[in-house]
């Protein structure tokens, strides 16, 4: 992506702490963007932001993206800091949990709903607010959201039924979403990755990461780089025909 791509838009990135977040914030500002790193950790937010070439131009904040009112909170700063709400959008915080169906616990599923699902519709909704506020008609491009689904949501595994499930609901969403906003000027579209070297994966052990890697021809995970790569591709203009997409990115372990 060219230096100037998104020529000092403010996009927001919530999971911007790690993984493929980090990933993105960091291929977002060296297009042109200025990003606001969003996550639970605020420091990890920071350590994203002092991985950038030009740290002053961006903005760390801690979000918990279950809480409405931290949402707005975010937006808010983001408006303060740059003048304008955010006009693009990642949804990538998540949470997954492993667990036999029958031993999930209220409290987890509660957990894994409200940050997957919950979270990307508050966090979507309260962008979308902020970016049409005094607007007024359609305009080609006004802004654009990805969510982070998972190949997971389609292949549905085993040990998994509150995560895929929160992951279907995701494309759902995105779908509806898309729908409704497109001839507002905001696409609203989605990544489904497989299995991709993240923090969040770091644990599942060699043997569980030797079958993920068996099952893609290319013989390796993905690399959070990778599925950042399509998530700004889907940021940015160069897609400007695709609106409620789930795009996979699994090195053709799911076709
Ligand atoms: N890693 C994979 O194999 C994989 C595959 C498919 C989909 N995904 C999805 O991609 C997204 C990113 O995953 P990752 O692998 O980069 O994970 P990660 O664990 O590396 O990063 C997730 C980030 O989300 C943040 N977060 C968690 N709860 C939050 C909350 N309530 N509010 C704000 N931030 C919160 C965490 O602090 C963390 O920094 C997730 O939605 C995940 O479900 C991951």
């Amino acid at each position: 992506m060219a230096p100037d791509a998104f020529n000092s838009q403010v996009a927001l990135v919530t999971g911007g702490g790690s993984g493929m977040g980090r990933a993105t914030c960091l291929q977002l500002a060296q297009a042109g963007a200025r990003v606001v790193v969003a996550d639970l950790s605020e420091e990890a937010a920071r350590h994203t932001l002092s991985l950038m070439a030009n740290p002053e131009h961006h903005l760390a904040l801690q979000v918990d993206v279950t809480q409405q009112s931290a949402v707005e909170r975010v937006i808010a700063a983001a408006r303060d800091r740059y003048g304008k709400p955010p006009s693009l959008l990642v949804n990538s915080a998540g949470v997954m949990r492993t667990s036999p169906f029958l031993d999930e616990t209220e409290a987890r599923l509660d957990r894994v709903i409200n940050v997957n699902l919950k979270g990307t519709f508050l966090v979507t909704q309260v962008f979308i607010k902020a970016l049409l506020e005094g607007e007024r008609g359609a305009v080609e491009e006004r802004g654009a959201v990805v969510n982070i689904a998972s190949t997971a949501a389609k292949v549905c595994p085993p040990l998994m039924a509150s995560y895929v499930a929160t992951k279907a609901g995701v494309i759902a969403f995105t779908k509806s979403c898309a729908a409704e906003m497109a001839n507002k000027g905001i696409r609203v579209n989605c990544v489904a990755p497989y299995v991709i070297a993240t923090p969040m994966t770091a644990g599942i052990g060699e043997p569980l990461v030797r079958e993920y890697c068996n099952r893609s021809p290319l013989g390796r995970l993905g690399r959070p780089e990778e599925v950042a790569e399509v998530i700004v591709f889907l940021l940015s203009r160069r897609s400007s025909y695709m609106v409620g997409a789930c795009v996979e990115v699994t090195g053709g372990a799911v076709m």
